[in-house]
């Protein structure tokens, strides 16, 4: 720990440009003769004049039993329409129609989580029929189109099946991230208004067999509190044909959909004619308040979308083996596990477990093994197979053409290693900025096109157009050097739809801001604002800053707390870093910076001191960290995100609230004796509103 307070100035122009643009990294001309999109006339085909027809380019790589009219109409402005008078099915867009070509190819290959089960190739035959079975168990309870149905269903092939299936039927699935406690799907249940839940008895993580349904009593409990009633929860079973859970069943409500199944043995159910803007699915996900929110996507515009940008930017060909990370829970696994490859008949890989387990060369492992050569997962993981494993990835002969990485600003440090030592200096990476709101990816390189710049997402996909606007509304101009908020000018295919219920917060929150004539039915009028601090360099391409609210002000003066980090990680020592504002007497707020070291190295003062010359050399002293903690373990989720909320609150003397649910509970109090000593140290008073809010978007 050093305190190294100094009181410094700086202008912001100097902040936005201290993370020095990176050089350009190319694609080899291999990967280029072989990409799904190498044509260049593709940026002109989808240029602004060229809106909104330009799309139909996408609608085109579905199947659709009726066709659209209009592509894009604005009458009910900013709530779009996409392809309207279209009708199609995304379970027979993602299964059917790949039966002539592909009937036996592995659709999904399974891997469990213990590494000496046997590894399942379900084929798109197979996959078909499985879908048809599970669509005819749901018509059979009486679930028809437009209706809600809620899972809370880890990461195996039966998550993707009851997709599907619904999506056969018309009815809306609302995943809830199998990770989130029996309450947050309870009041995901309520809200959704859902009558039916689907889950599985068990599942296996970090080397147990987890009781997973025990959740589900307590989320029909939830839900019944909140006035929502569950009829029904289908409990698929980890094991056919075994329970593996030691909580009951409830007698008259739950039912095992392994044994109910066997009534609908054979059976085909004929895929729903679905309106192109028919809503396919919720997915909650945190706002500023308290109160998940419940994005909703429409059928036609969201399966065009996700097609789209699986097959340019993922450059998925149906011979691939493509391998997403993300936890099918996430709007990533939906869209770039589930419908996108899938339209494309990829054959994609789900992994059940912990990429981490039994030890860092897993992942490499079953690359090497089952042939993957595009590989998707967040910086994050990245940054964890790193701290552990830094040399695996050598040691196993797999070839990447591809890897994608999503979810956080990467910083040119981990994006290097991943390119290096990951990539094996062979493989293509795409930065792919975009949000559970956006379908699929906003900004990203086109691989073949494009060329690659460390710690820059890129910039808009075919026919985004995004834009920076200050405070006032007026647009920051590329090369600036200054930062403002990330919005997109236009409406696309891929967009939410609405909020669930709420149609008012999905205005408020994504076109309020910055909306010129709300009478306006000009789709120019109505900029959609992200919630992201981003600049744009002379390229044009876009650097992530990261949410509005991970920004810390220090001195008046905004700083991206992932730039700081980044320079942490500089440091060959440190492993992780996480920034947290705290409130400051003279600077309003100062960054205090908690690092992880990678494993054998003893935390020392002298690592401190380069830490802070890091961020000094780097960003300039206005960055300089007014603490610098050595921790054992940083507190995370048990989808691997740093919890710098809990963070801040240690750092800012405040309860840390309720961190049962945490992936390492036990670390947050040792964090708390070494900041604030043994006795604890809590402020009166509520925290400021920006450091409350602070990480809460995670
Ligand atoms: C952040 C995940 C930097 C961003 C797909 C966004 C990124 C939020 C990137 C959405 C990226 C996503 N670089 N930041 N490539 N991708 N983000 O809804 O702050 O879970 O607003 O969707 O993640 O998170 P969400």
């Amino acid at each position: 720990m050093a305190d190294t307070d100094t009181k410094t100035e700086v202008s912001e122009a100097q902040i936005a440009v201290h993370w020095k643009e990176e050089e350009y990294y190319y694609p080899s001309e291999k990967f280029v003769a072989q990409a799904n999109m190498n044509d260049p006339s593709v940026i002109e085909r989808f240029a602004p004049d060229n809106f909104p027809d330009c799309f139909r380019e996408y609608a085109d790589m579905l199947e659709w039993f009726e066709p659209y009219h209009t592509v894009l109409d604005t009458s009910n402005a900013p709530f779009w329409k996409w392809f309207v008078g279209g009708k199609l099915n995304a379970s027979y867009n993602c299964v059917d129609r790949h039966l002539d070509n592909y009937a036996d190819k592995a659709a999904y290959i399974f891997v469990p989580e213990p590494e000496n089960e046997e590894i399942i190739h379900l084929t798109y035959e197979q996959l078909y029929a499985r879908v048809n079975e599970v669509a005819a168990l749901l018509r059979g309870l009486g679930l028809k189109a437009g209706d809600r149905v809620t899972f809370h269903l880890p990461m195996t092939p039966e998550l993707p099946i009851t997709m599907l299936a619904c999506a056969r039927l018309g009815v809306i699935h609302s995943q809830v991230f199998g990770g989130f406690s029996g309450q947050a799907c309870g009041t995901r249940i309520q809200d959704s208004g859902s009558r039916v839940l689907v889950t599985m008895d068990a599942y296996w993580r970090n080397g147990s067999l987890i009781d997973h349904k025990v959740n589900a009593d307590i989320a029909v409990q939830t839900a019944q509190e909140m006035g929502q009633d569950v009829d029904r929860v289908l409990i698929w079973q980890r094991y056919p044909g075994k329970y593996s859970s030691p909580t009951p069943l409830v007698q008259g409500r739950d039912v095992i959909m392994n044994d109910l199944l066997k009534d609908y043995a054979g059976q085909r159910v004929e895929p729903e004619p679905m309106d192109a803007e028919a809503p396919l699915f919720l997915m909650y996900t945190s706002g500023t308040t308290g109160k998940p929110k419940g994005i909703q996507h429409r059928t036609g515009g969201y399966l065009a979308y996700v097609t789209a940008t699986s097959k340019w930017i993922q450059d998925i060909h149906p011979t691939d083996v493509y391998w997403c990370m993300a936890d099918i829970g996430w709007i990533t696994g939906h869209s770039y596990i589930v419908y996108g490859p899938l339209s494309c008949a990829a054959t994609g890989v789900i992994y059940e477990g912990v990429p981490t387990f039994p030890d860092a060369g897993r992942p490499w492992r079953i690359a090497e093994k089952l042939g993957v050569n595009i590989f998707h997962t967040a910086p994050t993981s990245i940054r964890m197979l790193r701290k552990l494993g830094p040399d695996e990835p050598s040691k196993y002969n797999y070839h990447f053409k591809a890897m994608t990485t999503v979810g956080e600003p990467i910083e040119p440090e981990a994006w290097r290693w991943y390119y290096d030592v990951v990539g094996k200096g062979q493989a293509i990476i795409t930065d792919t900025w975009w949000q559970t709101e956006t379908g699929g990816f906003l900004c990203c390189t086109l691989p073949a096109l494009q060329p690659m710049k460390p710690g820059s997402a890129g910039p808009g996909l075919p026919g985004i157009y995004p834009v920076i606007l200050d405070e006032n509304g007026d647009e920051v101009p590329q090369g600036s050097g200054r930062a403002g908020n990330l919005c997109i000018r236009n409406p696309w295919p891929g967009e939410m739809q609405t909020i669930w219920g709420d149609p008012q917060r999905y205005i408020d929150t994504y076109y309020r801001r910055y909306n010129r004539d709300n009478a306006s039915k000009d789709w120019r009028d109505w900029p959609y604002m992200a919630g992201d601090g981003a600049m744009q360099a002379e390229d044009g391409y876009f650097r992530i800053l990261g949410r509005i609210d991970d920004v810390i002000n220090v001195a008046g003066h905004r700083l991206g707390t992932k730039e700081i980090e980044s320079a942490c990680l500089t440091v060959p020592e440190v492993a992780e870093a996480a920034v947290v504002p705290v409130a400051d007497e003279m600077k309003g707020r100062v960054p205090v910076v908690y690092i992880a070291l990678k494993p054998g190295i003893e935390p020392s003062d002298d690592i401190v001191r380069r830490v802070v010359k890091a961020n000094e050399e780097l960003i300039g002293k206005i960055a300089r960290p007014k603490f610098v903690y050595i921790v054992p373990d940083m507190p995370k989720t048990r989808s691997g995100k740093i919890m710098r909320r809990v963070l801040a609150s240690i750092s800012n003397k405040r309860e840390v609230g309720d961190v049962t649910t945490l992936a390492n509970p036990g670390v947050v109090e040792e964090i708390r004796v070494m900041v604030q000593g043994q006795e604890k140290q809590v402020e009166a008073g509520e925290m400021p509103e920006d450091i409350a809010k602070f990480g809460q978007v995670e």
